[in-house]
């Protein structure tokens, strides 16, 4: 029988750049546009993903290693020889070849995970998918702070706070995984639920960026005082939204984007300072989401009218609503 699985995709709210920092908390929202993947068991390993013209087994594939080191992985957490199944993958995640920037790889990973739970009739937690999928990025050395891989196993609105990644990592390769698995990482993820009207919309500049490029451009102007203004914004803001006070998270996401801008110019190109420009005048805000230069910004919107406005002057500069929820209180 042939088991379908999905996940979702993932856009930063706030604390962007400061969450690489073990302890400081960032925001994080699911959007349902993500991956789709279906499991069977087969006669021999058949892994396919629909970013790519051709599939494979287990051989070593650099397409494909995310794929594989998860399987890897998943096996080690068995702790049996896994049998053959064939697994295909299709992601909304792109358009036109160019991907939107919405968390394909740690989506990748968990929709893996999931589609192996499945077919091992194994029942895992929010939380063990988590831990398993930030083990294989660890294992990979991956640069980044998890917080996508915490929204997107959540499939929900996130507090995160990250935990001490070098130090997960130097244990995965000196303990058992299991050990590992069980241990207290020091991460906190918080789901959360908005306590407002409102519209979010995310806009898509259609130029693809590389977080882990852009983290090693910026992080050497990551300071102390950037750190402490980015974790008062972003508690401030999670108050804000669970308890309702628009005014304090309009102020507040404007904060948080105004504190990226000038952590780096290569955060906010022109395209997403236009994406932000766009709400003049409307009962609206909007920022960049993640670590910008290019890919996506998001928009809070307290007017429905407002948010059409918002949706044609966005289109007028080039900027592709790909999503828009509307949250009632
Ligand atoms: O561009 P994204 O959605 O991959 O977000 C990156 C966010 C950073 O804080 C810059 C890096 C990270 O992994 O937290
Ligand atoms: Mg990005």
């Amino acid at each position: 029988m042939t088991r379908t699985v999905h996940t979702c995709g993932k856009l930063y709210l706030a604390g962007e750049y400061a969450v690489l920092t073990a302890g400081q908390p960032a925001l994080l929202a699911p959007i349902p546009i993500g991956m789709t993947a279906t499991i069977d068991w087969a006669e021999a390993f058949a892994l396919r993903s629909d970013l790519f013209d051709y599939g494979v087994d287990l051989t070593p594939d650099s397409n494909y290693a995310l794929i594989q080191e998860t399987i890897a992985l998943f096996e080690a957490y068995l702790g049996q020889p896994l049998h053959p199944f064939a697994l295909t993958i299709t992601s909304q995640m792109a358009r036109d070849g160019r991907k939107l920037g919405i968390g394909s790889s740690g989506a990748v990973v968990l929709l893996a995970l999931r589609a192996m739970a499945e077919l091992y009739a194994l029942d895992l937690s929010a939380d063990q998918l988590f831990r398993l999928a930030a083990a294989v990025l660890l294992k990979r050395g991956d640069n980044g702070s998890l917080g996508d891989l915490a929204c997107i196993a959540y499939g929900d609105w996130v507090y995160y706070q990250s935990f001490d990644r070098q130090q997960v990592a130097d244990w995965l390769t000196h303990q058992p995984l299991a050990e590992v698995l069980s241990a207290d990482w020091g991460y906190v993820i918080k789901p959360m639920n908005l306590a407002l009207t409102v519209d979010f919309l995310v806009g898509w500049t259609g130029q693809p960026a590389i977080s882990s490029d852009l983290v090693n451009q910026v992080k050497s102007a990551i300071t102390p005082d950037f750190l402490a203004a980015s974790r008062s914004t972003v508690d401030g803001l999670y108050q804000a939204l669970t308890a309702g006070d628009k005014i304090g998270v309009m102020t507040l996401l404007a904060q948080a984007g105004q504190l990226l801008s000038a952590l780096h110019p290569a955060i906010v190109t022109p395209a997403l300072e236009r994406l932000c420009q766009a709400t003049t005048g409307l009962s609206a805000v909007a920022k960049s989401s993640g670590a910008g230069g290019g890919d996506c910004g998001i928009a809070l919107v307290f007017d429905e009218t407002d948010s059409q406005t918002l949706i044609d002057r966005w289109e007028e500069q080039g900027i592709q609503l790909i999503y828009k929820e509307r949250f009632d209180e």
